[in-house]
Formats: structure tokens, C-alpha cells, sequence
């Protein structure tokens, strides 16, 4: 890489940043499309943000990921906001524009086209999701922007899975969508789904753990996608498959998200052939050899 005067600046703005992948996704397209162009972490300490978006700008970096915890406290601080992310309430892609920064959730668009590139439709779907945090919420209006024919939020706290189905309906017109405690899911009464694991239940280290521990309900789920990607393969996809289900894992949605981020900032189109190697060089840094 030949780093000189006219070398652009990206980067990942989060605490922790330490074990992320987004320079592997970002550097490797800058060499795949011959860009001039690096990509770094930048840690940002507890009430630095502001001061961190300024001096981004300052310092004219063309543009930054945005990691936990501040995803939703960078909104205050950008010059304008994409409709999507705005309704989510959560950002996680800034791009450089007038006096400022445009914000935008690729984390969406990239799971819809990591989605797009499995062959699993939401369309016309009885979705089914897991979770009512922060990535759920985003999965929710994700899915009824998309057309998902039913969402319904499943939660251990019941009450969360409201607060979304609530908001939601202020909101979108034309999707179903409803609340249930995720011990009720077996009552259901449509033949199938397509499934969104949206907690963090089956993390690593506790890669035994699923949140849908009824066995009769993967019957009805014939796509498991689930947010996670380490472990690679969670215990709730070895489920769904067990049932006959079809899954994907967290990762592509991550190369994707990174890949709509590099388009936005560069004004490109990065196709699913170039995608391909970009996968295999995040499974190799994650130790995964299959
Ligand atoms: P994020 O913003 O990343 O989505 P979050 O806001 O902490 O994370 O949400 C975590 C989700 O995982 C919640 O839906 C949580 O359920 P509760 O709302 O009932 O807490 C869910 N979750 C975490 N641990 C769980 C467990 N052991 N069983 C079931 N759900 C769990």
C-alpha cells in the first residue's frame, strides 16, 4: 500500500474498536479498486464524540463507521440523516458533505443484500423475530419497509416486544405487526416463517445457548438467519438446519454493511464477484477454514 499526500482517510469510530473487521473489508476493496485510500480505528472515549465528528471533519476524513456505544448518540452531531436511519434511530455509516456528515444504517441495507445474495426474500414473509434491543428494532423496520406480510417481535420481556409494535404502527402502514413473549411462540398459528435471531443469546463464549429452546416451532421455520457470526455457526442455526430450515450467519450482513459504506464514500459499485475474496479474508482473520 503507498500511503502520500493524497491518500483519503476512513474509519471506525466505537469503544471498544480493538477486534473489529472493518479494515480488512475496507482496505481490501482500496487495493481491489486501486483507491487511494485507508481505513483505521479510532477509539473514542466516553464524552469525546462530539469532538471526534468535528475533528473528523477537521481533519477532512472522507468518512467513518460508527460502532457500539454510538450508534444512536452521533445522530446530534451530523449535518443531515437518511430516512431509513432516521426511523431506526440508529446510524453506523457517516459520509462527508457540506460542513458536515450525512448519516446513514448500512447495517440494514447490508443485511438486505446479504439476504438478496442467499436467495432468502422477505416479501410477502411471516417474519419472525428474535429479540426486542436495538438490532431488533432496526430488523423490525427493515422488514416492514421491505414488505414482510407479518413481523411478529418475540421477547423474553414482552413488554419490549410492545414498546417497538407500538412505536412501529405510528409509523408504517401496510405490514402486520404484532408482540409475543417468546414462551408463547409455539401458539402461532401460521405454517412458516422466515426466522431473525436479533439477541445476543449464543454469543461467544456461550455458544451452547439458543433463545428458542421449542423444539416444535423449528418445524415451521424454513429460513434461520441469525445476526451473530462468532461462533460461525450458531446453536440456534445447527437447529434450524436439523429441521430441515435453510441458514446464514452475521457475516455477510457485516461484509455488506462495509460494502455499501465504501460505495456511499466512493461512489462505486462493488459487485458479488468482488465480494467473494472480501469473505474469504474475514473468514481467514477470524480463524475460520472451511
Ligand atoms: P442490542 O441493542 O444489541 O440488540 P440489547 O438491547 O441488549 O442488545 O438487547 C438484547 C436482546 O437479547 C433483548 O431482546 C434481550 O431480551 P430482554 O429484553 O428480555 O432482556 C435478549 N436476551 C438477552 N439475553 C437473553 C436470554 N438469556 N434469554 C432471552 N433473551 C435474551
Amino acid at each position: 500500500m503507498k500511503i502520500d499526500g493524497k491518500t483519503r482517510t476512513c474509519g471506525l469510530i466505537g469503544n471498544p474498536v480493538e477486534h473489529t473487521l472493518s479494515p480488512v473489508i475496507h482496505n481490501n476493496l482500496a487495493q481491489m479498486f486501486e483507491t487511494n485510500l485507508v481505513y483505521v480505528p479510532f477509539l473514542v472515549q466516553e464524552g469525546g464524540l462530539a469532538e471526534a465528528v468535528k475533528g473528523a471533519y477537521q481533519l477532512n476524513v472522507l468518512g467513518m463507521n460508527v460502532t457500539v456505544p454510538y450508534k444512536s448518540d452521533v445522530i446530534p452531531y451530523l449535518k443531515e440523516i437518511d430516512a431509513l436511519a432516521e426511523k431506526i434511530g440508529a446510524v453506523n455509516t457517516l459520509v462527508r458533505c457540506e460542513d458536515g456528515y450525512k448519516g446513514y444504517n448500512t447495517d440494514m441495507s447490508g443485511l438486505f443484500r446479504a439476504m438478496q445474495t442467499e436467495g432468502i426474500q422477505i416479501k410477502d414473509e411471516n417474519v419472525l423475530l428474535l429479540g426486542a434491543g436495538g438490532a431488533a428494532r432496526a430488523v423490525a423496520y427493515l422488514c416492514a419497509s421491505a414488505g414482510a406480510k407479518k413481523i411478529i417481535i418475540c421477547n423474553r420481556t414482552v413488554e419490549k416486544a410492545q414498546e417497538i409494535v407500538r412505536e412501529m404502527k405510528l409509523q408504517i402502514e401496510g405490514t402486520d405487526i404484532v408482540a409475543m413473549a417468546l414462551a408463547d411462540v409455539r401458539t402461532l398459528a401460521e405454517e412458516s416463517f422466515l426466522a431473525v435471531q436479533c439477541t445476543s443469546v449464543g454469543l461467544y463464549p456461550n455458544v451452547e445457548d439458543v433463545v428458542l429452546a421449542d423444539g416444535e416451532i423449528y418445524d415451521r421455520i424454513h429460513t434461520g438467519v441469525d445476526l451473530i457470526y462468532r461462533p460461525y455457526e450458531t446453536q440456534f442455526m445447527k437447529l434450524v438446519k436439523a429441521h430441515g430450515g435453510k441458514t446464514m450467519n452475521g457475516l455477510k450482513m457485516l461484509l455488506y454493511q462495509g460494502i455499501i459504506a465504501y460505495e456511499l464514500w466512493n461512489q462505486c459499485d462493488v459487485t458479488e464477484e468482488q465480494a467473494e475474496p472480501l469473505l474469504q479474508k474475514m473468514k481467514e482473520e477470524m480463524g475460520i477454514y472451511e
